[in-house]
Parts: structure tokens; C-alpha cells; sequence
């Protein structure tokens, strides 16, 4: 028998109990008269004690021989320990130790594991099966295995059916670049790997199996970010004879259901924003809502006092910081380089202090009055002891720089906790989205998005204002899902093709299977896919996925611990006709 118990079960209940424990040596503190063993396995430490004098010599011996993260069996009896560790599920007991077997050695490990290691990010990412010992990424799996099964338990309450769907496909239409895998059989011929299951889940509508759902691996050739890896998982959606708010209420209720059993959180019913408004507020389609800022125009009160960097801008905005009045000048300065730095990309910042005796002091002082800058209090909802920062510029990319700027100023002032959720959905997207290189419209989610009926009017006139009906799910400024309500109509889906810059041809080689399925009797339908390890890093109070992925890719797509992507064989590349020139 390897054991009785696992290493992190024992309590103080369990005192005067002969047990067996295997597992892992973390540590081991030699005081002379007094020895510990740290015992690890998947379930958590316990503490092995040896005492000069009266333990076994050999036993001693023994100990003193092993070497970290040997794997050994030990057998000994449940002591109640002289100094407690309340911060440890184990800590009130310890092993008087009568045993050990060791059952396989270890090589000294290149960092040390433990819940807080030495070791850098590279080294870590190439010894992934040293790293996942640790308790952390143990806990980030144990978190990313829960919310798996409840997902699947609430979907399947719902009558959804989970199907699987094929990896080797020809290209999806998500927009990002695909990963190709070249056919053998079919020389010179390439499968493409799913940026998502989309059209099959589909077919699956016309298929008639009208609630499905996958966890599934979806594949894209991307720049890496923090929040994005080269395959990462979704939950994916689709169901038929279903409106946008049957979709909506649904994943709802799936988020809710989440929160309530994994963090015991009552996430009220979730607020739902138009893009636009998203955009002209926040400056962003994924707003942070856990604190307000909202963007305050500013244009009536700012432009046409002989201020030229404003009177030339096409939207002057600001934020209101609480309380920040007292910013030093080396305070203000940050700000300014942050703005600048060229990921941003602002010239500058203009800052307007409210002095907590009502006068204003501004980096504009020359241009403004001080009751021209009461006048842009009264608009701001400022407070003496506030602080104003305004940008301008060209009004889309003045708005995305004044969103990094909040962001900023939430970091700064504390407001974006961890521990805080505030879902919402973000509704309305326009359908078509300005390609400046291409210069043609593309479809902002796919090109199976529909329109709303409403605006479909304005697909020749105004193509840049027709609204779909596509939603996206936001927690903590981070898109966690994205969905649309679909074309099922065929003379549409031609329409759009059009619009989209699609001949005719092009449109039957690429989607012809889609186009044709749609000709047998094709629902209403609508879906929704979530993303999972973003979602799962959310819960576990992270921005960044890697940390929740077993074996995840390093920022250049690299697998360090296997090496890939690496090169092959000449054999195999004459086999598949990839001769390299
Ligand atoms: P979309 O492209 O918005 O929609 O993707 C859905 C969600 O998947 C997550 N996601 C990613 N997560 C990690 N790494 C990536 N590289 C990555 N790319 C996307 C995001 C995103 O919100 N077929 C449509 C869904 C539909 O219309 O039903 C789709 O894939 O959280």
C-alpha cells in the first residue's frame, strides 16, 4: 500500500493514528536534536518530525540522505504539533516519523518549489512539470477543473448537447491568421485549424440540435498579449429559435450560476451598455465599470479661447480624478510620460487642479479664466480637491488614450480590486468596421453577424452606422465572451457578402458548404463563445491566462519544455511536398 491517507488531509482528529503517506520531500530543516520533513503531494504539506534520541537511528540516517523532491513512502503515527501553523490545513498535527522508503530520487530541481519559488519566468516555462508542483498553479488547475464541471452541469441543466467538432478544417472566419497543417494525402493541399467551431456549430442549427455547446480548443496566429495565447480554450455556444434576449438571459444565468457556486458572490442582474455609449463614456468596447470616470466632452467650454492645441483638436475630453488635487508636479509628469509613451501615443495632458479652497490651477492657466475652469468643474461633477486631465485630439484616438489614462487612474487610485466583479453586457456593435490599409468595410465580429432590421436600410448609404445584433460579455474591462445573432437568410447572407467585398465565387469557395446548408431549411439561430481561460483567470483574481493553462506558449508562441515549434525532418517535408528553397 502507498497510503493511507494523502498530505493534506490530516487534522488534529486523526491524532494516534498509524498512517502511510507518499509524495514529494519540499524541504528539510536539520536543528541537530531535530529534524522536519516537508511532505507534498497534490492535496497539500504535511510536517514529518524526527527527534535525536528517540527515533529511530536509522530512520535518521535515512532522512539525512534524501535530497529535495525525492519521492518517498513514509509510515509513522499523527502527533499534535508544539507550535501550530494556523495558515496550513495540516497545522495542528505533524508525523512522529517510523519510516521511509524512498521510491524514486530526484535531481537537485533548478528553483526551488515552493509557494513562493526563485526560479525566472523561462526557467519555470522549461521545467512546466516542476513548476505545476507548486501549490499556486496546483490551486489556478484545481480553479480551471471546477468551473469546467459547473459550466458543464449548468449547460447540460439547460438541455444543452455537448458535440464535438473537428480540429482539421479548412479556415474560419474570426480575422485573426490561420495555423495550417499540410495534408500528406492531398499534396500541396492544407488543413487550416479552427480559429472557432463557428460554421459547424452552424450546421449544427440546421442539423436541428437546436442547444450545443463545446469546450473547445480553438487555434490562432495572433500577437501574444497577457490575455492571449496562440490555442486557448472557449466555451462555445449556439442555439436555435432564440432571440438575442434568450441568449443573453441565458449566459447570464450561467455567470451568475458561476459566481454564486465557485465564489459564493450574488452577481446582480448584469447592466447592459451600447457600444456607443461604451465608446463615448469609457472609450473602450470593454469598459471597466468597477469604478465610474466617466468621460466628460468638453468641447463647447474648451475651444475658441486661443488655446490652438485645443481649437485644432476634433474632441477635447477629460476624467475626473477624486481627490488627487495634491498631485506634485513629479506626479503630474508620470502622467504626461504615460500618455506619451508611444503605445498611447498622446501629446500631451492638460490638468486642471481644484484647490481645496476653490481656486484652479492648470497647465492651460494662460488660456483660461479661472471661471472658464469652474465652468469645466460644473461639467466634470469635480469637488474641490479633485483633479481634471484632459486630452484632445482626433476623437476616436483621443478616446482610446483617455481610456488608458483611466485605467491608469483606477490602478493608481485603487480602484480595481481583484476581489470586485462588475459584469455587463455591451450591446449593439456596429456591423461593419473601416479598414484603413484595405481601405474596405469588414465584418467587425463575422460575416454572419445580422444587422438590425432597422438599419439594414443603411447598408449603401451609411455602412459604417448599421448596427448587428452582436453583444459581448465584459468583466473588469476584459472581453470574456462575444456572440451575434446570425444570418439565416440566404438572399442576406448574399447582401452582406457584397458589402464585405466578396464576388460572388469567392464567397461560394469559402462558405459554399455554409451558403448550401442554408438552402435545407436553416432555424434562426445565435451563439455566443466565452472565453475560458480568461474567464478562469478573472476567478482566480489574474489578468494574465498563461498561469491557468497547464502547458502554456511563452510570448513568442515557443513551447520551451518541448521545444517547439521546431524544424522537421527532410523526409518528412519531401513527403509532404514542403521542400524548403
Ligand atoms: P470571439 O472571436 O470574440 O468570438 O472569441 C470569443 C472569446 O474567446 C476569447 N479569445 C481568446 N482567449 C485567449 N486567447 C486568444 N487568442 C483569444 N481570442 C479570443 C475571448 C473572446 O471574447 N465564434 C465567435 C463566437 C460567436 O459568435 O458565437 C468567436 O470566436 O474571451
Amino acid at each position: 500500500m502507498h497510503r493511507t491517507h494523502t498530505c493534506g488531509e490530516l487534522r488534529i482528529e486523526d491524532k494516534g493514528k498509524q498512517i502511510i503517506l507518499s509524495g514529494w520531500v519540499q524541504r528539510i530543516r536539520d536543528k541537530g536534536g531535530l529534524i522536519w520533513l516537508d511532505l507534498r503531494d497534490r492535496y497539500g504539506i504535511t510536517q514529518l518530525l524526527l527527534e535525536e534520541g528517540r527515533s529511530n537511528a536509522s530512520v535518521i540516517e535515512a532522512a539525512r540522505d534524501l535530497g529535495r523532491e525525492f519521492v518517498v513512502k513514509i509510515k509513522g503515527k499523527v502527533i499534535e504539533r508544539q507550535s501550530k501553523n494556523p495558515n496550513m490545513p495540516t497545522g495542528d498535527i505533524e508525523i512522529d516519523l517510523e519510516s521511509i522508503e524512498v521510491l524514486n530520487k530526484s535531481k537537485t530541481p533548478p528553483f526551488t518549489i515552493e509557494d513562493n519559488t526563485d526560479g525566472g519566468d523561462e526557467l519555470r516555462m522549461k521545467y512546466r512539470y516542476l513548476d505545476l508542483r507548486r501549490q499556486p498553479l496546483r490551486r489556478n488547475l484545481e480553479l480551471r477543473n471546477r468551473l469546467s464541471i459547473e459550466t458543464r452541469k449548468y449547460l447540460d441543466s439547460e438541455k444543452f448537447f455537448e458535440i464535438e467538432t473537428p480540429y482539421l478544417i479548412k479556415s474560419t472566419p474570426e480575422g485573426a491568421r490561420d495555423f495550417v497543417v499540410p495534408s500528406r494525402m492531398n499534396q500541396g493541399q492544407f488543413y487550416a485549424l479552427p480559429q472557432s467551431p463557428q460554421t459547424f456549430k452552424q450546421l449544427l442549427m440546421v442539423a436541428g440540435y437546436d442547444r450545443y455547446y463545446q469546450l473547445v480548443k480553438c487555434f490562432r496566429d495572433e500577437d501574444l498579449r497577457a490575455d492571449r495565447q496562440p490555442e486557448f480554450t472557449q466555451i462555445d455556444c449556439e442555439m436555435a429559435f432564440v432571440e438575442q434576449e434568450d441568449i443573453l438571459n441565458t449566459f447570464e444565468g450561467l455567470i451568475r450560476y458561476l459566481f454564486k457556486t465557485i465564489k459564493n458572490i450574488d452577481v446582480p442582474v448584469l447592466p447592459r451598455m451600447e457600444y456607443a455609449d461604451a465608446m463615448k463614456l469609457y472609450g473602450s468596447d470593454k469598459p471597466d465599470i468597477r469604478f465610474e470616470m466617466k468621460f466628460v466632452e468638453l468641447n463647447d467650454l474648451a475651444k475658441n479661447k486661443g488655446f490652438k492645441i485645443f481649437d485644432e483638436a476634433g474632441l477635447v475630453v477629460g476624467i475626473n480624478a477624486e481627490g488627487c488635487a495634491n498631485y506634485s508636479r513629479k506626479q503630474l509628469d508620470k502622467l504626461t510620460d504615460f500618455v506619451r509613451r508611444p503605445q498611447i501615443g498622446a501629446k500631451g495632458l492638460v490638468y486642471v487642479k481644484y484647490n481645496e479652497d476653490g481656486s484652479f490651477k492648470s497647465s492651460a492657466d494662460k488660456f483660461y479664466s479661472q471661471e472658464d475652469l469652474k465652468s469645466w468643474a460644473e461639467k466634470f461633477g469635480s469637488k474641490p480637491g479633485d483633479l481634471m486631465l484632459v486630452l484632445s485630439g482626433e476623437a476616436d484616438k483621443v478616446r482610446k488614450q483617455l481610456s488608458e489614462l483611466r485605467l491608469e487612474m483606477g490602478n493608481r487610485l485603487g480602484l480595481r480590486n481583484p476581489d470586485v466583479f462588475a459584469p455587463l453586457w455591451v450591446v449593439d456593435f456596429p456591423l461593419l468596421e473601416w479598414d484603413g490599409e484595405t481601405e474596405r468595410y469588414h465584418a467587425m465580429h463575422h460575416p454572419f453577424t445580422s444587422p438590425k432590421p432597422e438599419d439594414i436600410a443603411m447598408l449603401d448609404s451609411k455602412p459604417g452606422e448599421v448596427r448587428a445584433n452582436a453583444y459581448d460579455l465584459v468583466i473588469n474591462g476584459t472581453e470574456i465572451g462575444g456572440g451575434s445573432i446570425r444570418i439565416h437568410d440566404r438572399g442576406l447572407q448574399k447582401l452582406m457578402f457584397k458589402h464585405l467585398g466578396f464576388s460572388e465565387e469567392e464567397a461560394q469557395e469559402q462558405f459554399g458548404f455554409l451558403l448550401n446548408a442554408f438552402e435545407y431549411g436553416a432555424p434562426p439561430h445565435g451563439g455566443i463563445a466565452l472565453g475560458f481561460d480568461r474567464l478562469v483567470a478573472l476567478f482566480g483574481g489574474s489578468d494574465s491566462i498563461r498561469d491557468y493553462i497547464a502547458f502554456p506558449k511563452n510570448n513568442s508562441g515557443r513551447d520551451v519544455m518541448i521545444d517547439s515549434p521546431s524544424t522537421i525532418s527532410n523526409e518528412q517535408l519531401d513527403e509532404l511536398m514542403l521542400m524548403l528553397k
